[in-house]
């Protein structure tokens, strides 16, 4: 069932996302060569809670962290710890999600750590660029696979793999709502968005191979040619017209 939020529902909903921005803005900060995964999920663990809100990945389904931090070729879900320290070059996708007074946020963000080589640069804007491509589409009216059409026909344009095992998601009360949001599709095809509809949207995209597989520890998604991966995320408000809004990007316009 896909459910619509009211006005001090979206409202609730801006407050959560405007503290995830928050949250994720600090870890930037303190990525960095040296620097382990474990440090991060406690830092950004320790940010939710100081401002009353509860980190959503926590115990979901037993996952054991409060972000997922993903390097080079993992897509999403890597399990954070005290002995993975980051490597100058490599690349890390920074998963997290938190609930501010019953209403959930999600957004994640991939980034270089320290000098990285070009073609993962280009990876990484690209993947953003995918996101945006895709947002744009999302208006009252449109159907969810006009947003993955947009978003694979630019990612594949670049000869780039798009994730197919992992969609984005309608969000709310839960982290994970109806409708599923795929990063591919056909043009016209899917559930029709209507205003008031809240979205996660999260396109994974490969430099090589869409195909994934999961490793030992459960969690954990790996490509399986070992290319890099990036992942671009927001939780987004679909409106009557214009652009959408988003709830986890809060100080900047676009366009
Ligand atoms: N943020 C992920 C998503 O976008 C969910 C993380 S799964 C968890 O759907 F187990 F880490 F919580
Ligand atoms: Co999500």
């Amino acid at each position: 069932m896909i459910s619509l939020k009211n006005a001090a529902q979206v409202d609730k909903m801006r407050a959560a996302g405007r503290l995830l921005h928050d949250v994720l803005q600090r870890l930037r900060e303190v990525i960095r060569p040296g620097e382990s995964t474990g440090a991060l999920d406690a830092f950004a663990e320790e940010l939710i809670r100081r401002n009353g809100a509860v980190p959503s990945f926590l115990n979901y389904r037993g996952y054991p962290s409060s972000i997922c931090a993903s390097v080079d070729d993992e897509v999403v879900h890597g399990i954070p710890s005290e002995r993975q320290i980051l490597k100058e070059g490599s690349i890390l996708s920074v998963d997290c999600g938190l609930i501010l007074d019953g209403w959930h946020a999600d957004s994640a963000f991939t980034v270089g750590i320290g000098t990285i080589a070009p073609e993962l640069e280009k990876l990484i804007q690209v993947t953003q660029d995918c996101f945006f491509q895709g947002v744009r589409q999302a208006v009252a009216g449109v159907r969810i696979g006009d947003v993955g059409h947009a978003v694979q026909s630019l990612a594949e344009g670049y000869g780039y793999g798009v994730i197919r095992d992992l969609t984005g998601h309608g969000i709310g009360r839960s982290m994970h709502e109806d409708p599923s949001v795929p990063n591919f599709g056909d043009s016209g095809q899917g559930v029709r968005l209507k205003a008031g509809m809240t979205i996660a949207v999260e396109p994974m995209i490969s430099l090589g191979s869409w195909q994934v597989k999961e490793m030992d520890d459960g969690w954990t998604i790996k490509t399986v040619d070992g290319s890099p991966c990036a992942h671009y995320e927001h939780t987004i408000l679909v409106r009557e017209d214009g652009l959408p809004e988003i709830l986890t990007l809060p100080d900047h316009s676009w366009t």
